[in-house]
């Protein structure tokens, strides 16, 4: 079983693909730290998304598995499940405040929530939708829970993402 784990940072997808590849007994592979390892960031932290495929090019030959990152939606990965963690801005907010990220990276990321963004780059990716899950909803233990039924039953659907009520206070600087 190969399941990818991607969304805006703060959504927890360390700590939740810590939990199910637990409970799945499935190998956990943490795609940031690779990117660490064999320093792919350059000076402004920009990943060179080619060398990240080459890095990662291991997981071919791999059939079980739990990857997790955000860059995995900028790049296909083998996968018999895609997930992408989904976060409430406000929730997300207080996360990314908590990490001590400046309004610049704050925002950034707040946009790239309530626009959607990972679901719509691993949908031009891997050219299927993603199952999104809500875990500003639910406790790590209950996100993991819900991850692994999902993938025990096959589900192609899980929560229903619709945070565009919130862009206009956004767009306004709140
Ligand atoms: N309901 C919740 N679900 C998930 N994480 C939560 C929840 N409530 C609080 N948190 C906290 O939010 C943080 C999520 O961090 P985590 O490192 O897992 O995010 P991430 O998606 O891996 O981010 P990054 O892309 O930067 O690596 C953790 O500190 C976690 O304890
Ligand atoms: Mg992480």
């Amino acid at each position: 079983m190969r399941i990818v784990i991607t969304g805006t940072p703060g959504t927890g997808k360390s700590v939740i693909a810590r939990k199910l590849a637990a409970l799945l007994g499935l190998e956990l592979i943490d795609i940031k730290k690779i990117v660490r390892k064999r320093r792919l960031a350059g000076r402004t932290h920009e990943v060179d998304i080619r060398k990240l495929a080459a890095a990662l090019s291991f997981l071919r030959r791999r059939d079980g598995y739990v990857a997790e990152g955000h860059l995995a939606c900028e790049l296909k990965l083998p996968a018999d499940f895609v997930f992408v963690l989904r976060t409430d801005p406000r929730v997300l907010k207080r996360r990314l405040a908590k990490r001590g990220y400046g309004a610049r990276k704050l925002n950034d990321n707040i946009a790239a929530e309530l626009l959607d963004y990972c679901t719509q780059r691993v949908e031009q990716e891997y050219l299927k939708r993603p199952l999104e899950l809500d875990t500003s909803r639910r406790t790590v233990a209950a996100s993991a829970a819900a991850l692994a039924q999902a993938v025990r039953q096959k589900k192609k659907k899980l929560d229903a993402i619709n945070y565009s009520k919130q862009l206009i206070q956004f767009a306004r600087g709140n």
